[in-house]
């Protein structure tokens, strides 16, 4: 059997991705080496393939199977990723005209518009102008009765919103820091003082540039990765994509739920009052069970998502220095599959599985079949 140190090494060229990238903005995303997954996947699949991306987040990599050509499921436990799926990956074409993305931005006399990011978030997260356009946007927004045209523009409001915070997280609260005339290593003051209205509409542009049909019934879905079953479907995926939360160590793993919890609370406004833990001092949501980031319950996660995707082709984003170890998931791979390969994207567009240059490099990807 091939260990990690005697099999043999391979090369993979990357080439130019053929379409234009939507620039979500996403920890962990693999916009950055969406070159390397294609280059690493693109022998494995055939025009009418399923492929499953079970942690899909950004929807960057499902929206990339997307354009190969292929069915797509996307997948995420969080409530705006799932919108975020359905305005990339499900909705096959453009949603938002001029006279949709004004009839967003106004207020209308015969709406009420509730205020509980201006009541709740003051000076957390946005000025009391921005909260006050979040508030009216956000139920503008829930009005919209058509389910596609929902899921662009709340891609655009996520984009917006995120784009308007510092590292475009919502872990800290760090609204005077955003608002400060200062020096700093990074500059993105320009775009953080940007309107909400001009982001919004540079949102809506895009997603209405990026959609498209590929012919094939693509879908999103909305559960947690262990309680994901696509038999009541029919459906068995080709390939599985798995790009759990990391982790450097046990403790260092990514709660996304809390990362995000006010992109997550936009998506549930009439009970996010109930959800916010209003001990926390950012005012994000009550804790949720989740083993992927728990790291207790991680192992037996990875061992229960090996198993039941056993069927399909593995494909998995690794980054090390990371937990569990690199080896250990191979190993686990090896358990129910023959064939194990590690790709190790090095910074000279080179991938090789060389252990010696792994060492030093941080983006792996795995393909079990
Ligand atoms: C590393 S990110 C995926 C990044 C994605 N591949 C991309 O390129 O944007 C991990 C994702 O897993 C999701 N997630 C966390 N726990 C989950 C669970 N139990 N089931 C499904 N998704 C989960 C998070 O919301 C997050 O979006």
């Amino acid at each position: 059997m091939n260990t990690l140190t005697d099999r043999p090494q391979q090369e993979v060229f990357l080439d130019k991705l053929s379409y234009e990238v939507p620039t979500t903005r996403y920890v962990g995303s693999k916009r950055r080496f969406l070159e390397f997954m294609h280059a690493v996947t693109k022998s494995l699949i055939s025009k009418d393939s399923v492929v499953l991306d079970l942690f899909g987040g950004s929807g960057i990599v499902g929206y990339h199977f997307k354009r190969q050509g292929f069915r797509v499921i996307y997948n995420d436990y969080l409530k705006f990723n799932w919108w975020i799926g359905k305005a990339l990956i499900e909705n096959t074409e453009r949603q938002l005209v001029e006279s949709d993305i004004k009839s967003l931005l106004e207020v209308k006399k015969s709406r009420k518009y509730p205020t509980l990011i201006q009541d709740t978030f003051k000076n957390y997260y946005y000025t009391d102008e921005e909260n006050r356009w979040l508030d009216i946007v956000s139920t503008n927004i829930r009005y919209l009765r058509k389910e596609s045209k929902k899921a662009a523009a709340y891609y655009a409001l996520f984009q917006a919103c995120l784009t308007k915070r510092p590292w475009s997280l919502f872990n800290r609260v760090n609204l005077a820091f955003r608002l400060a005339e200062q020096e700093r290593s990074f500059n993105n003051k320009t775009t953080w003082d940007t309107s909400f209205e001009t982001m919004f509409r540079r949102f809506c542009d895009e997603i209405n540039q990026v959609v498209f049909n590929n012919q094939h019934d693509n879908i999103a879905m909305n559960e947690s990765a262990e309680n994901l079953s696509l038999k009541s479907m029919e459906l068995k995926p080709d390939i599985v994509y798995i790009d759990p939360p990391s982790g450097r160590s046990p403790s260092g793993l990514l709660d996304y739920y809390q990362l995000y919890h006010f992109l997550e609370g936009l998506t549930d406004y009439h009970s996010w009052h109930e959800r916010i833990d209003y001990q926390s001092y950012n005012l994000r949501l009550k804790p949720r069970q989740n083993s992927w980031s728990n790291p207790v319950e991680l192992k037996d996660a990875w061992k229960k998502c090996i198993q039941s995707f056993r069927d399909s082709i593995l494909v998995i984003s690794y980054r090390s220095p990371g937990y569990p170890k690199l080896a250990w998931i191979e190993k686990l791979l090896k358990t129910q599959k023959q064939d194990v390969q590690v790709f190790t994207q090095n910074g000279l567009s080179r991938i090789v599985t060389s252990v010696n240059q792994r060492l030093e490099m941080n983006e792996h990807v795995l393909v079990a079949e």
